[in-house]
């Protein structure tokens, strides 16, 4: 608790461009919950090398993305909107629970195997402990809810057994976090295999996306989205292009896979799809928009990062000192 209010933590990684899944499965979630919770939103800067980088390319990338999180609705004043390379205490931490986590636990995530497959010249043992950083990056805020995307849930139950068992040791130092999921949005697939999750590094640019795509873009996309022979827009197993689609489209009109079924009863899908990709255009331009206008303010964002580092880094610092205490680490001379 801060405040009298319970803590939200969250993040995304500063890698590649983002697309409508890191959007409707966590960003537009994040903007919902913001009221009610005290707020952490990161740029996990950190997690992002765990592939390899170019420097200036990181840099640029975390600056938007940082960006990105105040035109997608977060108030800075707010929320605490800050990169996860300027809190040391999540490094401090993520150690520490190193040595709280087995390897079998670690064996076991699929985004590590996956992602391990991918980068077969490169499996860094960053690449590995990886949920333990992100672990870290929530116990850190004490946090009681985490807004993800079904594909972060693993990583989620790792960080409650972590902090269960510290806790099971040392007593009630990590409040356990609750992940949170909205109603739609949670598993947006890709446009060209349903198969597969809508993720940044597809190499087909027509599978994904972007939050930057311009309309035109969109709605060509959404077009040529791989689709069946049914011709009828139904949310079932069956269909996984459309099911995805209706998916989308709920998440950005607010409507139920119900109500859109009915709305689309009888018209074939060369209604429906460029339906989906309107739909999908007014919710990201504004946010676009914003963004351009943003980008052109540096001092502004520049006192954003000063303050809200600060602000992390103390919170940070009070979980990380209890920590440090309780393992028995000696105690600081002032
Ligand atoms: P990342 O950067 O891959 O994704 C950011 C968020 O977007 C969600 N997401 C999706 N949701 C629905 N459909 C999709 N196709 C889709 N693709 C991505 C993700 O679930 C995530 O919520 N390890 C995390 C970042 C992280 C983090 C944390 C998150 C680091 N520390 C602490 C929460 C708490 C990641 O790589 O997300």
């Amino acid at each position: 608790m801060i405040d009298g209010k319970k803590v939200l933590f969250s993040g995304m990684q500063s890698t590649g461009s983002l697309t409508l899944g890191n959007y409707l499965g966590a960003l537009k979630n994040w903007v919902t919950l913001s009221d009610e919770y005290e707020c952490f939103y990161s740029v996990v800067d950190m997690h992002s090398i765990t592939i390899r980088q170019e420097p200036s390319e990181l840099r640029k990338r975390a600056r938007n993305l940082l960006t990105l999180y105040i035109a997608a609705g977060l108030d800075p004043k707010k929320n605490c909107i800050y990169y996860q390379s300027h809190v040391s205490g999540h490094a401090e931490l993520a150690w520490i629970l190193n040595c709280f986590t087995y390897i079998g636990e670690l064996n076991r995530m699929t985004q590590f195997k996956d992602k391990a497959a991918k980068h077969a010249d490169n499996i860094n043992a960053g690449l590995y402990t990886y949920p333990v950083l992100m672990a870290a990056d929530i116990l850190l805020y004490q946090a009681d809810v985490v807004p993800v995307g079904k594909d972060q849930l693993q990583h989620l139950e790792i960080t409650r057994d972590i902090a269960q068992r510290f806790n099971a040791i040392y007593g009630e130092v990590f409040t356990i976090p609750e992940p949170y999921m909205g109603k739609a949005g949670a598993n947006i697939r890709s446009l060209q295999n349903p198969d597969k999750k809508m993720s940044k590094s597809d190499e087909n640019a027509n599978a994904s996306i972007y939050l930057m795509d311009d309309p035109d873009t969109i709605i060509r996309k959404f077009k040529r989205a791989v689709t069946d022979s049914e011709a009828s827009v139904r949310y079932r197993e069956e269909q996984p292009g459309i099911k995805n689609l209706i998916e989308i489209y709920c998440a950005c009109t607010g409507k139920t896979p119900e109500e859109t079924e009915k709305e689309f009863d009888g018209r074939g899908y060369s209604e429906f799809k460029p339906a989906v990709g309107e739909a999908v255009v007014s919710v990201l331009k504004p946010v676009q928009d914003r963004f351009y206008e943003l980008s052109k303010d540096k001092a502004y964002i520049d006192g954003i990062i000063k303050e809200n580092a600060e602000k992390a880094n103390y919170y940070a610092t009070k979980t990380l000192r209890k920590v440090q205490k309780k393992i028995g680490f000696p105690e600081r001379i002032r």
